[in-house]
């Protein structure tokens, strides 16, 4: 089963308004011919439209960085689905682990932000993770399938394929340490079974599982020689064309 790879950038809330519209003509160039591959970018939500005004017309993908699972209504603070893809965005992520750790978010909202984000077609990037203590306390596994399952939670299967993960240790997310290729395979592959457990099998080799933490244009070729690694979320090293560039031009 072919996975196109898709490498993404998590932009957080970086940038000036003029860095971010630059960043993203860069990205552009750096796309310019690619095949094969699919790019994203997320920049802040007040930095959407005026992304989007670049990207427009190209193929470089935009998305939120978390949304909420109501359509409009009394939400103070949050942004809904239809504004992110009126502003021009067609992928969101959520439950990513700054989220979860440092605003609180648990499975059970995640899970109803993701389904808001299908109810109204955007492809979520779901994001799992372990802490440095529960991977020491042996607890990877069952933290991950109980992350999986719970975010997942009363979608059919043509609605998880919908779905994009992203496995980002928590340990590793801004450090500087990634899991080695061979941790992160094995992982995945976790990952795999769970979904052919829970869905079929046919679904678990069709969805794509990005990596995340730390990713770098030294260790981008070496993760993505795994085959069940399918893309990287990219937080740091997306914030510099140089090394998004290298990034997105991993080899294949
Ligand atoms: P990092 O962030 O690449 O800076 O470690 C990754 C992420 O948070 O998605």
């Amino acid at each position: 089963m072919s996975r196109t790879p898709l490498l993404a950038g998590n932009w957080k809330m970086n940038l000036a308004l003029d860095e971010a519209v630059q960043l993203a003509a860069a990205v552009v160039e750096s796309c310019r011919g690619l095949a094969g591959r699919e790019v994203m970018v997320a920049p802040a939500f007040l930095h959407i439209p005026a992304v989007a005004r670049v990207l427009q017309g190209t193929s470089v993908l935009l998305a939120g960085q978390n949304m909420c699972w109501e359509k409009r209504g009394a939400f103070t603070g949050e942004v809904s689905g239809p504004m992110l893809k009126e502003a021009g965005a067609s992928m969101v992520i959520l439950g990513h682990s700054e989220r979860r750790h440092v605003f609180g978010e648990d499975d059970e909202l995640i899970n109803r932000r993701l389904r808001g984000a299908l109810a109204c077609d955007l492809t979520p990037i779901l994001c799992l993770g372990e802490t440095l203590e529960e991977r020491e306390a042996d607890q990877i596994f069952e933290v991950l399938e109980g992350q999986l399952l719970r975010g997942l939670g009363g979608l059919d299967p043509e609605e998880a394929n919908r779905v994009v993960l992203a496995y980002e240790p928590v340990w590793a997310i801004g450090t500087g340490r990634t899991a080695g290729p061979e941790q992160a395979r094995e992982v995945h592959a976790f990952l795999r079974s769970v979904l052919a457990d829970r869905f079929e099998k046919t679904l678990a080799e069709s969805v794509r599982i990005l990596y995340g933490g730390s990713v770098n244009p030294e260790n981008i070729d070496s993760l993505m020689a795994e085959p069940d690694i399918d893309g990287a979320l990219v937080g740091g090293a997306a914030l510099k064309s140089e090394s998004f560039d290298r990034i997105i031009h991993f080899a294949s």
